[in-house]
């Protein structure tokens, strides 16, 4: 069974398509241990409570400092031991101290293809905004792990979304939500549950054994 913290920050539609796919059997072998939200308003939170998951406020807000957030919430982190961290919306920079102790069990989705429209300053509505300033035909999203750099991480899987001329950046943000973002990140914890991908050489590739 593959124990998963999802981390969350805003509406927690994606943490929401997690749950719903563990219920309908898209998702096996896998347990919500808890959800971590650094944003004590976040419906991500009482989508969790619904769900009888525990909920955690983990914010930066609350400590001196970044390095005194980093340790509290790498000590949370080891404290829960999951096998697979799940980063669904999460807006924090996850700590270096993190990413060494799990290596290639952080996952994040990001709304675009990777490596176009990522990095520093490309989250949220902020992404879907600079796609259709550059007039981009095509969008999607990236389901990666996640390393010490911003959105670089071995890909895992990607999905095309068309842009349409009268997008606006929400309408757009609800597509890619609804043709990508939603089916992806399901699928790809899916495949970690059941061992069907390896991590070589910086590529992820489907794992002889389950092909
Ligand atoms: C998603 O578009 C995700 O890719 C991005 O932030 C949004 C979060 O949405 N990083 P939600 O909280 O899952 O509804």
């Amino acid at each position: 069974m593959l124990k998963i913290v999802v981390c969350v920050s805003g509406g927690g539609t994606n943490l929401q398509a997690i749950l719903d796919a563990i219920d309908s059997g898209k998702i096996t072998n896998t347990e919500v241990l808890a959800v971590i939200s650094n944003n004590v308003g976040a419906k991500a939170l009482e989508r969790a409570e619904a769900h009888g998951i525990p909920g955690i406020l983990m914010t930066p807000k609350a400590y001196p400092d970044r390095e005194c957030f980093n340790k509290a919430f790498t000590e949370k982190m080891c404290e829960l031991s999951p096998d697979l961290v799940v980063l669904a919306g999460f807006l924090v920079k996850i700590p270096e101290e993190m990413v060494a102790k799990f290596s290639n069990r952080i996952v994040n989705i990001h709304p675009s293809l990777i490596p176009s429209f990522c990095g520093v300053g490309y989250y949220g509505l902020k992404v879907h905004e600079k796609v259709l300033e550059r007039g981009a035909k095509v969008t999607g999203a990236t389901v990666h792990f996640v390393n010490e750099g911003m959105d670089e991480g071995p890909i895992i899987a990607q999905k095309a979304v068309e842009v349409l001329q009268d997008d606006t950046p929400e309408v757009l943000q609800r597509r890619v939500m609804e043709q990508a973002e939603w089916i992806l990140l399901p699928q790809a914890i899916d495949d970690i549950a059941n061992n069907r991908l390896v991590v070589e050489n910086g590529r992820v590739k489907r794992s002889s054994q389950a092909l």
